[in-house]
């Protein structure tokens, strides 16, 4: 599991979304062909180097659990561990069971490194199966590779914050 040394390069540097973000976000979001639905700025954190929006990613929350999601990192910051310390951070900052879904083994293998481990979709926690069961259809139907993961590091720890406003 990757939990060692995670650092920033020079000029960048992690905070919680602000109403400004909105739209960076939005756009790096829609540029990766990610998920464009249920993008709320409050629930993102991002990292910002040389003062340009570098990385988003979120937790969404559901009830009882959360999702990390929305992970992207520009294109010309790639391959310089931003988004390892994103994941990593989102980690530390749940509040609770942590869950994601991602497309192909090659994502499923980056998520590996910090503990999350494969899931069957009936394995799932039933506030999100909804939302999952989309991504599920594709890939019974038309073999869509997307793969859920499960964190089971968090349901014992962090649970000292407060947790996220939900999403019902
Ligand atoms: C996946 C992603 C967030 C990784 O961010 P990053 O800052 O480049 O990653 P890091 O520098 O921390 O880590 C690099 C590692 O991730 C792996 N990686 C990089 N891009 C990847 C990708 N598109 N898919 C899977 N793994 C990737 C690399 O193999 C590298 O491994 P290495 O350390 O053995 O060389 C970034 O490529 C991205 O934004 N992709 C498009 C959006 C996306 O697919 N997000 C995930 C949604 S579930």
């Amino acid at each position: 599991m990757q939990q060692k040394n995670l650092t920033l390069p020079s000029g960048c540097s992690i905070r919680r979304a602000n109403s400004e973000d909105n739209w960076p976000i939005r756009l790096l979001v829609l540029g990766a062909k990610l998920d464009p639905t249920q993008l709320r700025w409050e629930q993102f954190w991002v990292i910002e180097c040389d003062r340009q929006l570098a990385a988003c990613g979120q937790l969404r929350s559901f009830a009882g659990i959360q999702e990390l999601g929305s992970l992207v990192v520009a294109k010309a910051w790639r391959d310089r561990g931003l988004g390892s310390f994103l994941t990593q951070h989102l980690i530390n900052t749940a509040t609770g069971p942590l869950y994601l879904e991602c497309l192909g083994q090659r994502l499923a293998e980056f998520y590996q490194r910090f503990g999350f481990v494969q899931v069957a979709f009936e394995d799932l926690p039933r506030s999100l199966k909804p939302k999952f069961r989309w991504s599920h259809l594709g890939k019974k139907l038309i073999r869509v590779p997307v793969v859920f993961m499960h964190y089971p590091g968090t349901e014992a720890t962090n649970l000292n914050q407060p947790p996220l406003q939900e999403e019902i």
